[in-house]
Parts: structure tokens; C-alpha cells; sequence
């Protein structure tokens, strides 16, 4: 597949970057992943928005405008076969002497790649999720979506030791997110998810589940989640890019209710579908 480095369009197979690279030393930088269904790239504003946050969180000076963003992002889409992508953007301090600070002169490394969307299997889209809890251990600016991922690699490897999908992260007794995704619940049919804040990433799906939700009628709450609500949840659901919304039908090994999707989770999964086209 063709990718995109500083500047240069180029075969993925042959495209490198020095280990100088402050991404490769310090995991100093951010990213992005949008999906592109149709060849459309879906809610492209709200990602390169929260790339610019990203930049400007970690001060980033990167040499693209917004404007270039998107047809950057347009042109990698066309260069790449599959109708149904998602586009990785990359972009981290540079190549320079190792040294903890940011170093002066140094232009970012931009870096962009295309795979094919991986569709979750419609199987286990029907039976839903098995996902394990564990404790968040993460740093206390996970609102920057930045490529030093190693608690989240952590915490979605206890899942895949436990035969399950994803790892649902706790803090202080209260759920934050899960290792790449955002968590809802529903009980007496409202959903409910987490505040805003900076222990969590503000997944572009949850902007955009607001809009559905208000659109289909269903009552949400941004509120602190309990633990204790999470694990007597009448449904539990994760958003992501790759993940759209998907219901949690295990959590520990134990049934969430009646071990079966539910229809909050549902409704938002076909109103995601009808908001795609
Ligand atoms: N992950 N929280 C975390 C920690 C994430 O890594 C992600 C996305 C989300 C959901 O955000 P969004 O709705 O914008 O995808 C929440 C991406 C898909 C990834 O790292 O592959």
C-alpha cells in the first residue's frame, strides 16, 4: 500500500524513518485514526480538530495546515485500493541527538498509512463482546491522543490472556475507558457514560453518540461511573473507530443481564450505519 512521509508519497514496504526518530526514542508524538467508509472519510473534521488539540497539547509545531490535512488525507484514500480504510496519521517531534528535551531547529516526522477497515466479524458483532476490568494505570493525560501507548498495550494484552476483547480500565472506583475504546453503559434505559475529562480520550464516536442518542430519543448522561454500576449494567457498549459501537456481553467472566446484546446498543450500532452513508 502507498503511505505518506514528510512530504512524499511512497510504497509502505519501503518507507522508513531514522531511530533517531523522537517517536521511536520517547514515544513523542500523537496520532490519529479515521475510518473511511465508501472511499468517504468519515468525520474527517472532528479528527483533524482533535489532531490540532494533539499538536498544540504536546507542542507540536507540525508544517501542515488544516487545510493540507485534508487533502493529504483525500489523496492517501485515493492512492489506496479498499473501499472501507482507516487512515493513520502519525506525527512526532523529529529525528534528533537524544536528549529529553525538545530539541531546537527540528522539523516533526509526519506520517501517514492506509489499511483496510477491519470490520468486526458479523458473529461476534451478534453474540457481543467478552471484555475483562483492570486497573488504570496510565498517566493522567489521556485525553492527548499520544503514541506512548505502553499502558494501553499493557491493558489490552491482560485481554487477549483472558480470551477476551478488550480491557475495561478503573480508577479509583470509577470506569475511565477501555484500552482503545470508549465504554457506555445503560441502566432503567438511560446511557450514561464518563465525564470529559483528562483521564480519558474524547473519542470522535462520542460526539458522535450524542448526536444519535438525541436523535433516537435515548436519555444520556456524562456522569461518573461506578465500578459497582458497571458490573450490574443493564447493557455495556465500546466505541472506536474501528469498533463503531459494539455491546459488552461478558464482563469477568460474568453475563451482562441476560448475556445478550441489548436494544440501546442496537438502536445507536443502526443509527451508526445510517449516519455513515
Ligand atoms: N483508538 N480511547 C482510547 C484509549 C482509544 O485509543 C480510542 C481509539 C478511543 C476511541 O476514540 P475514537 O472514537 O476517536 O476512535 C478511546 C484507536 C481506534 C486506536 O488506537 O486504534
Amino acid at each position: 500500500s502507498e503511505c505518506y512521509l514528510n512530504g512524499t508519497f511512497q510504497p509502505l514496504a519501503q518507507c522508513q524513518v531514522s531511530v533517531l526518530d523522537r517517536g521511536f526514542i520517547f514515544g513523542d508524538g500523537v496520532y490519529e485514526v479515521i475510518p473511511v467508509y465508501g472511499r468517504r472519510v468519515f468525520r474527517v473534521q472532528e479528527h483533524l480538530a482533535r489532531l490540532s488539540r494533539s499538536l498544540a497539547a504536546v507542542g507540536i509545531k507540525s508544517p501542515e495546515q488544516a487545510g493540507d490535512w485534508l487533502s493529504l488525507v483525500r489523496e492517501l484514500v485515493a492512492r489506496n485500493a479498499p473501499d472501507d480504510q482507516c487512515v493513520y496519521i502519525q506525527v512526532t517531534r523529529g529525528v534528533a541527538k537524544r536528549d529529553h528535551a525538545f530539541p531546537r531547529g527540528v522539523e516533526p516526522t509526519v506520517f501517514m498509512m492506509s489499511f483496510p477497515f477491519p470490520h468486526l466479524q458479523t458473529e461476534k458483532r451478534s453474540q457481543g463482546l467478552a471484555c475483562i476490568t483492570a486497573p488504570d494505570l496510565r498517566w493522567r493525560n489521556a485525553h492527548i491522543k499520544s503514541i506512548s501507548l505502553l499502558g494501553n498495550v499493557l491493558a489490552r494484552q491482560l485481554s487477549v490472556e483472558n480470551d477476551a476483547a478488550e480491557t475495561l480500565l478503573i480508577r479509583d472506583g470509577y470506569l475511565t475507558e477501555a484500552s482503545a475504546s470508549n465504554v457506555w453503559i445503560v441502566r432503567n434505559g438511560r446511557l450514561a457514560a464518563p465525564p470529559r475529562d483528562h483521564d480519558k480520550l474524547e473519542g470522535i464516536r462520542v460526539g458522535l453518540l450524542e448526536e444519535l442518542a438525541a436523535e433516537t430519543g435515548i436519555a444520556l448522561e456524562f456522569r461518573p461511573v461506578a465500578e459497582w454500576e458497571l458490573r450490574c449494567a443493564d447493557e455495556i457498549l465500546l466505541t472506536s473507530a474501528t469498533k463503531e459501537v459494539v455491546s459488552v456481553t461478558t464482563l469477568d467472566g460474568r453475563s451482562v443481564a441476560s448475556g445478550r446484546p441489548g436494544t440501546i446498543g442496537q438502536s445507536l450500532y443502526l443509527a451508526y450505519q445510517e449516519a455513515k452513508r
